[in-house]
C-alpha cells in the first residue's frame, strides 16, 4: 500500500498570506507532484492544522484546491483548526459518537484510526475522556489486524522544548490506553511539528515531515519561544508492506539541479523502456 502523508497546511484567506507564504500556493504544487508521481497512492492524510486561524474561507480553499487531488484524502484537525467550521465545510467528514472528528479506516495494509487532538483555545493537544474511551473501544474492537495511528500531536515528547509545552496534556492516560494495543500498531503518523523527525515510541516506530507552508528550525536551546526557518515544505510517501514500513520524504519544491550519476543531464534522461 502507498500512502502520501501531509501536514500543517496552514490555510489563510485567499489573497493573504502567512509569514511571506501562499499556503494554497504550497499545497497546490504538492497536488500537482503527487499527481504527477503518485496518483497510484491508495490515500493520502493531512495530519492538521489545515488552516492558519480556522477562518471558513481558509476552509473553503482547501476543499477547493483538495479538488484536484487524483488520490482519496482524509482530514484530520489540529490546534489551529475549528471544529465546527470545520464539520460545515467538510460535511461528509466522518465524526464519532461524540461529533469528534475521529474516525476508522479500512485498508488493504491494515486499519486506520484518525484522532482528534483539538480544544478550541490552546495550542496543547487534548485528548479526553470522551476520546479516550473511543479509543480504547476501537483499539479492542479491531483484534488483531495491523494498525495505524494518526493524530496532530505527537503522543509523547521530542525533546524540543517549545513543542514539547504545546504537546499532548493527557500523555500519561493516552499511554495507559494505548499500550496494551502498542504491539498491534505499526506506525503513528503526526504533524505539528513542521520538522521531520522519525523515532519510536512504546517501540512504535512513529514519523512526521515539515509542513507544507513555514517550518521550526531545529534548535535544542531553545525554551519558551518556537524558531521559525524558510526550510523547504515536504511531504511523504509511506510504502507499506507486510514486513517494512518505509518512509520517504520529499522536498517537492527543491529546485537544486538533479542528474544521473555518471554525468548524463538527468532532464535528458530517461529509463531504457521509455526511449523505445
Ligand atoms: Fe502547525
Amino acid at each position: 500500500m502507498k500512502l502520501i502523508h501531509i501536514t500543517d497546511t496552514h490555510f489563510v484567506k485567499p489573497g493573504e498570506t502567512l509569514l511571506g507564504l501562499d499556503p494554497r500556493a504550497r499545497l497546490d504544487a504538492a497536488i500537482a507532484d503527487i499527481n504527477a508521481q503518485h496518483s497510484d497512492a491508495d490515500l493520502a492524510v493531512i495530519t492538521g492544522d489545515l488552516t492558519h486561524w480556522g477562518h471558513r474561507e481558509a476552509f473553503e480553499a482547501l476543499k477547493d484546491s483538495l479538488g484536484a487531488l487524483r488520490v482519496p484524502v482524509k482530514l484530520i484537525l489540529g490546534n489551529h483548526d475549528d471544529r465546527l467550521l470545520f464539520k460545515q465545510t467538510f460535511p461528509d467528514a466522518v465524526l464519532d459518537e461524540n461529533g469528534f472528528v475521529q474516525e476508522v479506516v479500512d485498508t488493504s495494509a491494515g486499519r486506520l484510526l484518525l484522532l482528534d487532538t483539538n480544544l478550541e483555545g490552546t495550542h496543547a493537544g487534548w485528548y479526553c475522556d470522551a476520546r479516550l474511551a473511543w479509543l480504547d473501544k476501537e483499539l479492542d474492537r479491531s483484534g488483531d489486524l495491523p494498525l495505524f495511528l494518526f493524530m496532530h500531536h505527537p503522543p509523547c515528547k521530542l525533546h524540543l522544548e517549545p513543542m514539547d509545552q504545546i504537546g499532548l496534556i493527557q500523555a500519561d492516560a493516552f499511554r495507559e490506553v494505548v499500550e496494551p494495543h502498542a504491539h498491534k500498531i505499526r506506525h503513528i503518523f503526526f504533524g505539528h511539528i513542521h520538522r521531520p523527525v522519525a523515532g519510536s515510541w512504546l517501540d512504535i516506530p512513529m514519523s512526521t515531515i515539515r509542513s507544507t507552508n513555514h517550518q521550526v528550525w531545529l534548535d535544542f536551546t531553545a525554551r519558551d519561544t518556537i524558531p521559525g526557518s524558510s526550510e523547504p515544505p515536504a511531504y511523504a510517501i509511506a510504502l507499506i508492506g507486510e514486513d517494512s514500513i518505509v518512509v520517504h520524504f520529499h522536498d517537492y519544491l527543491d529546485a537544486s539541479e538533479k542528474y544521473v550519476m555518471g554525468g548524463v543531464k538527468y532532464s535528458d534522461w530517461q529509463e531504457p523502456d521509455a526511449a523505445e
